[in-house]
């Protein structure tokens, strides 16, 4: 039958004290012998008992140096060790708690007081094992729980993005691509991982309030008449209002709301200027107006990149944020960002439509 008691080590030179030690402890545990620290560091590394009880004062190589390599070697470095001293000086025992021994005995033995600190000592690594692991199943868990919940959340979004795509070949991959290049932009601008995850959100969804215009305005071709223009612009009101409910860590609902607003006041619904638009909104505005004048629309033909960054260049600091315009040209002199060419025609956005030179 196995032995399951548990394993401790004595390290010491002196045949007389390992006498002493292995009397007390015996018929309790199951006890290894070592003479030398050379011989001590093997027999730990071999067998790793559940404790160690190391002499300091020993020929050769001393405890304190035991100790140390004990505490270096990831295999060994868990096992609790305590010094047996003769030394009483405060310095003595301060350095071996500086090793990283967790007691220590002084000579001459007490039987009673040797039993208590060891029972004691493994009573406490045990539970710090114990410890240990609930700590490690318990962050595995909420690992996967985390991980649920996240792509719950993608799907959900994702859901929601197509409840509005699929009512027109138009509106099809737009939020995607301009969530991604709004993340770009973000990126280029040093923002912070947790920032640009909001804006990836946001992305995502900053045209979702379409779902209130009528696929007929939507797909209309020819320029658009001012009551139909008056139905498209509720849209950044409607996506905030199916946003605003959602406990985001971001405040989405708000960055989908400004998403048409322009620094000079020019934009909707709310004509805010400057700063007062978030710069989550700001970032996607560009991104919003790159993507859409890049892709074709109903009533006109696809107008090209280069249109489109001639005109973030022509209306830097006026319409669009010049640091975020900034970003975009870089990221696209930079060949770092494209759209990918077998993505789907995007959705008419009618942001363009408040531009003097498309009216
Ligand atoms: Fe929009
Ligand atoms: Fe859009």
């Amino acid at each position: 039958m196995n032995d399951t008691r548990s394993l401790v080590l004595i390290v010491d030179d002196n045949a007389t004290n390992i006498d002493l030690l292995v009397n007390t402890l015996k018929d309790e545990y199951r006890l290894g012998i070592s003479k030398k620290g050379e011989t001590a560091l093997e027999y730990a590394a071999k067998y790793r008992p559940d404790l160690i009880l190391l002499d300091i004062m020993m020929p050769e190589m001393d405890g304190y140096e035991v100790c140390r390599r004990l505490k270096e070697n990831p295999s060994t470095q868990a096992i609790p060790v305590i010094f047996i001293t003769a030394m009483t000086e405060t310095v003595n025992k301060t350095k071996g708690f500086t090793l990283g021994a967790v007691d220590y005995i002084t000579k001459p033995f007490h039987a009673a007081e040797v039993k208590a600190r060891v029972a004691t000592h493994l009573a406490l690594a045990a539970m710090k094992v114990q410890l240990e692991a609930q700590n490690e199943l318990l962050e595995r868990m909420v690992a996967q729980k985390t991980r649920q919940i996240q792509e719950m959340l993608d799907g959900i979004i994702t859901s929601m993005a197509l409840m509005v795509e699929i009512r027109d070949p138009y509106t099809a991959g737009h939020q995607q691509r301009v969530a991604r290049l709004a993340c770009a932009i973000a990126s280029q601008m040093g923002l912070s991982p947790k920032i640009i995850e909001g804006i990836r959100i946001a992305g995502l969804l900053h045209d979702v309030g379409k779902i209130r215009v009528p696929v007929s305005i939507l797909n209309r071709t020819g320029q658009l008449l001012d009551a139909e223009m008056d139905v498209i612009k509720i849209h950044p009101r409607v996506s905030y209002e199916i946003l605003k409910g959602i406990p985001f860590p971001w405040p989405c609902a708000r960055i989908v709301l400004q998403h048409h607003e322009r620094l000079d006041g020019t934009g909707y619904p709310l004509g805010i200027r400057g700063d007062e638009i978030l710069l989550e909104s700001r970032i996607l505005a560009v991104a919003d107006v790159t993507e859409a004048r890049s892709s074709f629309r109903p009533y006109r033909p696809a107008q090209g990149l280069e249109a489109a960054l001639a005109e973030l260049r022509e209306l830097r600091g006026i319409c669009y944020d010049a640091t975020v315009v900034d970003a975009c040209l870089a990221i696209f002199a930079e060949g770092e960002f494209r759209f990918e060419c077998n993505e789907r025609p995007a959705t008419p956005d009618f942001g363009e439509k408040l531009l003097p030179s498309y009216r």
